[in-house]
């Protein structure tokens, strides 16, 4: 087990209740969250992230009908003693693996209101003297790992709440959740901003700037007083960034981290199938393959393209 950094993120909060609705029909039956990218579900490379960060829970914010997520973490005695017979110890490893990174913990949305709804139930999950902790998307992979450990630096220097950006090309803006950001102050690390403000899905023309959020969020324990005294915006849903906002508007510092790196979003196919090329592509088994075969797909295609 992982013990606490020293930066201190102790708990980090996984959202894992959506619906999946952009990924039917395979989430009629198995959770998004379980998909492989390659072989290995999008949720234990989230949870590798967070023990990588130093936190020693994983709290799981679970539907009632995604227990499977949580058994996932669970061991297998019988699949695992099989294994170990037959020598796989390869395969034994993989499957003990994510029992052995981090402690989940369960927590369960029985309707799926809303991120900030998601967020909130965590709560009781942190410890009293808990005044921070982490929130990973399990939809979006941010490459490379290890921007919750800069995020806890940047906390622990200005306090508040940090948030992680990527800059995006101007005409990509209107995609995205933008930042409204201050100048940097003389002296401000050149990935640090303060922020004002967000803008959901702006046109490129209003856009405040060409920093977009992703998700990956170090919260102050401020945001579950904030939570109860928002109301819930469209579809019924308790926004998250509606509670920032709050905080934002309370003086509470919130700054972002500028990430330099890619990121995957694998809440629908048309990010994950670009997800599980990119992890094939760097995999010591199937990488070479892979790369000739993309190769000859892409081939076959142009010449197909070129006959219509
Ligand atoms: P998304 O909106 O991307 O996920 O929420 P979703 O609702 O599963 O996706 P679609 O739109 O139906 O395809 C972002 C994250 O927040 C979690 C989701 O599981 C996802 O990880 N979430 C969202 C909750 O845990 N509870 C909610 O009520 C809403």
């Amino acid at each position: 087990m992982t013990q606490a950094g020293s930066n201190g993120v102790r708990t980090v909060v996984v959202p894992a209740a959506g619906m999946g609705t952009r990924f039917l029909p395979a989430t009629k039956t198995v959770p998004k969250e379980l998909l492989p990218v390659v072989d290995t579900p999008g949720i234990e490379l989230i949870a590798e992230e967070a023990a990588q960060a130093g936190a020693q829970r994983l709290a799981v914010i679970t539907a009632p009908r995604k227990q499977e997520i949580m058994e996932y973490f669970r061991n297998f005695p019988e699949l695992e003693h099989t294994l170990e017979e037959r020598g796989r110890t390869e395969q034994l490893n993989k499957v003990r693996h994510a029992a052995e990174l981090i402690r989940p913990v369960a927590i369960e949305q029985d309707e799926p209101l809303g991120l900030g709804h998601a967020v909130g139930l965590a709560e009781g999950a942190l410890e009293d003297d808990e005044e921070f902790f982490g929130v990973m998307l399990p939809d979006d992979l941010v490459l490379p790992v290890g921007v919750m450990e800069r995020m806890a630096e940047v906390r622990a220097q200005y306090g508040g709440s940090v948030l992680c950006a990527f800059e995006v090309p101007e005409d990509e803006v209107s995609n995205y959740g933008v930042f409204d950001v201050e100048e940097p102050e003389e002296g401000c690390p050149a990935d640090v901003r303060r922020v004002r403000g967000m803008v959901e899905k702006p046109e490129a023309e209003e856009a405040p700037s060409t920093f977009v959020a992703t998700g990956r969020y170090l919260l102050d324990r401020a945001i579950f007083d904030a939570l109860r005294r928002i109301t819930p915006g469209k579809g019924g849903e308790l926004q998250l960034t509606d509670a920032i906002e709050l905080l934002i508007t309370e003086g509470h510092p919130v700054h972002i981290v500028i990430h330099e790196g890619k990121r995957h979003d694998l809440g629908n196919p048309g990010g994950y199938i670009p997800a599980c090329v990119d992890f094939g592509l760097s995999h010591p088994t199937y990488g070479p393959h892979l790369r000739r075969t993309l190769h000859r797909i892409l081939a076959e295609h142009e010449v197909e393209d070129s006959q219509d």
